[in-house]
């Protein structure tokens, strides 16, 4: 991450930038203008700039920033008690504030906060760009990292997840990374089949093969021939007709209807399902021999509240999605993004989709914020562990108190060894 200081106090400047470079590479000026023709030269990840300077007011830096480079974040350091200045800096869309004296640890931990949203949206980035969906989380690592093994063979493939949890995106992935990935990939949703079609859209069929045919006409498999063919939802298959495309799936031979020439079929079968296909063959509701057939390989799709990591980085991936609606709205407010983390998404990744679609079209402002989410945020924010509130809290507080312990202790109504043993286990002290 590459921090620019602008601090025209040349004593404070070479302190800051000392702090900052022991974890960060800086570059540090103590003229505004020359900084703001450095980044709009080379770029930066953070700027942090002092407000009153003689040669330019931070606002202004801030300003040229923001439209020279509007991915950069900025952090103001403000007078020590001018609430005046924080609640401008936010407005005019610093990305955070830092009181006068500067706490230096607290710096530290803003500029971190920068850093890991910076790590995880490029972890994003590089994975719509590979693989053209967004993961960031281990789970989702190891679900593309067998994927991506399984793409290699010819195996049967059975997707498991619930709805919403990007079981489709996940076939399309195996086929797009197979050597058949040239040829059809086809598919097929098993909710739909007419059971007295289901042989004549699967394998084709002759002219007169069964009344109403009136010309031959090829299945689902002879056009997907050489390529893929996805079986969505295949726990809904008809019972009857699990016989016959397991004795398919046995050969991978088929008469069409009306032919009395057999066949030769060249599909890799993926089949994807919500439901719970071992429950059903015990139940009887699905043929226990199907089930191991297609059960060659199981990929199953964690639900996306098992993978919070994955939230904010598909959220940004749907605001660029989406950013036709609406192109004022640039991110999220920190509220909406608590609320977001903690929401549980019963419809998974396409429930989120559609949550920030709507927000789109309803956000007025900037930032989408809890209102236009419409999820019934909780006031405070839940799903977050009690240490994790704490030590918010304290930072907050520490804040207020302009980085002055004993201040923040008296503040918190605890002994100011209480706040200096926190921050420690914090890594702050
Ligand atoms: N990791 C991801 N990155 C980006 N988009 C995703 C990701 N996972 C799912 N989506 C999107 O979410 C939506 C739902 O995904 P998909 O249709 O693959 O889910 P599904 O598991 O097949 O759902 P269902 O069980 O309802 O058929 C799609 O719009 C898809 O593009
Ligand atoms: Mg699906």
């Amino acid at each position: 991450m590459k921090v620019v200081l602008i601090e025209d106090d040349s004593v404070l400047n070479r302190t800051m930038k000392r702090v900052i470079e022991k974890h960060y590479a800086v570059t540090a000026f103590t003229s505004p203008a020359s900084a703001v023709e450095y980044i709009s030269e080379n770029g930066a990840d953070v700027v942090v700039t002092d407000i009153r300077m003689p040669e330019m007011t931070g606002f202004q830096v801030l300003e040229k920033v923001r439209s020279a480079s509007p991915e950069t974040a900025v952090l103001m350091i403000t007078g020590q008690s001018s609430i005046d200045e924080s609640v401008k800096a936010i407005k005019s869309g610093a990305f955070d504030y830092i009181p006068k004296p500067v706490d230096t640890e607290l710096l530290i931990y803003k500029l971190d906060f920068v850093n890991e949203k910076m790590t995880l949206k490029a972890l994003a980035e590089t994975a719509v760009k590979k693989h053209g969906m967004v993961t960031a989380s281990p789970k989702m690592e190891a679900v593309l990292n067998t994927a991506g093994r399984v793409a290699r063979t010819d195996s049967n493939v059975l997707i498991t997840g619930e709805t919403g949890t990007g079981k489709e995106v996940i076939a399309r992935f195996i086929h797009e990374n197979s050597d058949r990935a040239r040829r059809p990939f086809a598919d097929i949703n098993c909710c739909n089949l007419q059971p007295h079609l289901f042989e004549s859209e699967l394998f084709g069929h002759k002219k007169g093969g069964f009344t109403g045919a009136d010309s031959d006409r090829r299945g689902i498999i002879q056009s997907a021939f050489g390529g893929t063919l996805f079986l969505d939802e295949i726990g809904e298959m008809p019972i009857d007709l699990q016989p016959k495309f397991l004795r398919f799936l046995e050969t991978k031979s088929f008469y069409p209807v009306g032919s009395s020439t057999q066949e030769q079929a060249d599909v890799r079968i993926i089949a994807a399902t919500n439901r719970d296909l071992s429950v059903m063959a015990e139940e009887g509701t699905f043929r226990s021999d199907l089930f191991y057939r297609l059960n060659v390989i199981n990929i199953e799709l964690p639900p996306l509240r098992q993978r919070r990591e994955d939230i904010i980085p598909l959220v940004h991936h749907f605001i660029e999605k989406y950013k036709h609606i609406n192109t004022r709205v640039r991110g999220l407010d920190a509220s909406a993004e608590q609320c977001l983390t903690a929401y549980d998404y019963p419809g998974n990744v396409r429930e989120l989709s559609n949550i920030i679609e709507r927000a789109m079209i309803l956000e007025q402002g900037e930032l989408l914020g809890c209102d236009a989410l419409n999820i019934g945020c909780p006031v405070e924010p839940m799903g977050l562990s009690l240490d994790s509130v704490m030590k918010k809290h304290i930072l907050k507080v520490l804040e207020m108190a302009g980085g002055n312990r004993q201040k923040a202790a008296e503040i918190l109504g605890v002994d100011t060894s209480t706040v200096y043993r926190k921050l420690k286990e914090y890594g702050l002290s």
